[in-house]
């Protein structure tokens, strides 16, 4: 019997982030190009109810049952199972590989679940539907961070361009315009669940202040749908700009983030923030098709790990 294989995308968060834990909206973006991926085969001649799982990039080579508690793998299985209501193991060896960067901004630990699951539930005979993957891949992300938003599990789930707040759920935007983004990785990694967790302590002793940078950072979210919509590169430029001085008001962005966002300001990007959980990980700038070797080159210069150009297109965006 041949591996059954499935993939899930990164994701980006243009606007809104931390504050959509709040109950702000938030505007997301799938970052296709960069993927998680699972394949599970029949494991023929082994004991049986053994699930071996290799997953290079997360340092596993082991049977499952002796993942640790609350493992991004051990959760995402046992969901599945339990969803399913199959109590008997299947005996199976399972590959986990990514290229999403772990504890960066993009959303790796949704996608890791998503495409984990969309592989299992296939392999064990009952593929999920969207919906339910998003409920089983929002249980593992809260399993995981804690307090999730569920903006991560749902724009990998969905893979479209989505406005998306705890009490409305999402809506797909369409963009009238091609918008070109420039990602780069400030080679610092930070838990998301720290800098939720920081926030929420500030927010407990600080309401007012904080309570306003985050409502005003749901504004800037509908700026930012109004400027997709009517294809204004300058207004979310703008609103991209906006949202990272009040990130760093929130005291979300650091040394690292801070040097590749001017320097993909000075080099000519229409706006820059950082995406994601912060304090590390990586920055987005959304920059002209014309303009984009030069803040490609002044990102690596400025010390940049790596850079990724993604578009979030016209075409898709209308899907
Ligand atoms: O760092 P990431 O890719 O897990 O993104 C986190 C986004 C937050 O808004 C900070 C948290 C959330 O659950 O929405």
């Amino acid at each position: 019997m041949p591996a059954i294989s499935a993939s899930a995308c990164a994701k980006l968060i243009l606007l809104g982030e931390h504050a959509v834990v709040y109950g702000e909206p938030a505007l997301a973006v799938p970052f296709s190009g960069l993927r998680a991926r699972a394949a599970v085969e029949a494991w023929i001649g082994a004991p049986s109810g053994r699930i071996h799982i290799f997953a290079r990039d997360l340092d596993l080579d082991q049977e499952w049952s002796l993942l640790p508690e609350n493992n991004l793998v051990r959760n995402a299985l046992t969901l599945v199972l339990t969803e399913l209501g199959i109590e008997r193991l299947p005996t199976c060896k399972l590959n986990l590989t990514t290229e999403i960067p772990i504890s960066s901004g993009l959303g790796a630990s949704a996608a890791l679940a998503v495409a984990l699951m969309r592989a299992f539930s296939a392999f064990l005979g009952h593929p999920l539907d969207s919906e339910r993957l998003n409920a089983l891949a929002f249980e593992s992300e809260t399993l995981i961070h804690g307090r999730p938003s569920g903006i991560d599990n749902t724009v990998v789930v969905y893979e479209q361009p989505i406005l998306f707040s705890k009490a409305s759920g999402f809506e797909v935007i369409r963009s009238t315009d091609d918008f070109h983004l420039l990602v780069a990785d400030s080679g610092v990694k930070k838990a998301t669940a720290l800098t939720v967790s920081q926030l929420a302590q500030d927010y407990s002793e600080n309401p007012e202040n904080i309570g306003a940078i985050i409502r005003e950072i749901g504004s800037l979210t509908q700026a930012g749908v109004r400027a997709l919509r009517m294809g204004d590169q300058p207004a979310l430029g703008d609103a991209l700009n906006r949202n990272q001085e009040l990130l760093t008001l929130l005291n979300l962005s650091c040394p690292e983030l801070d040097t590749l966002i001017s320097a993909a300001r000075q080099a000519g990007a229409l706006g820059a923030k950082l995406t994601g959980g912060g304090k590390g990980g990586h920055m987005l700038a959304l920059t002209a098709p014309d303009q984009l070797e030069r803040v490609r080159n002044a990102l690596l210069k400025a010390g940049a790990r790596s850079v990724y150009h993604t578009v979030l297109k016209q075409e898709a965006a209308n899907a």
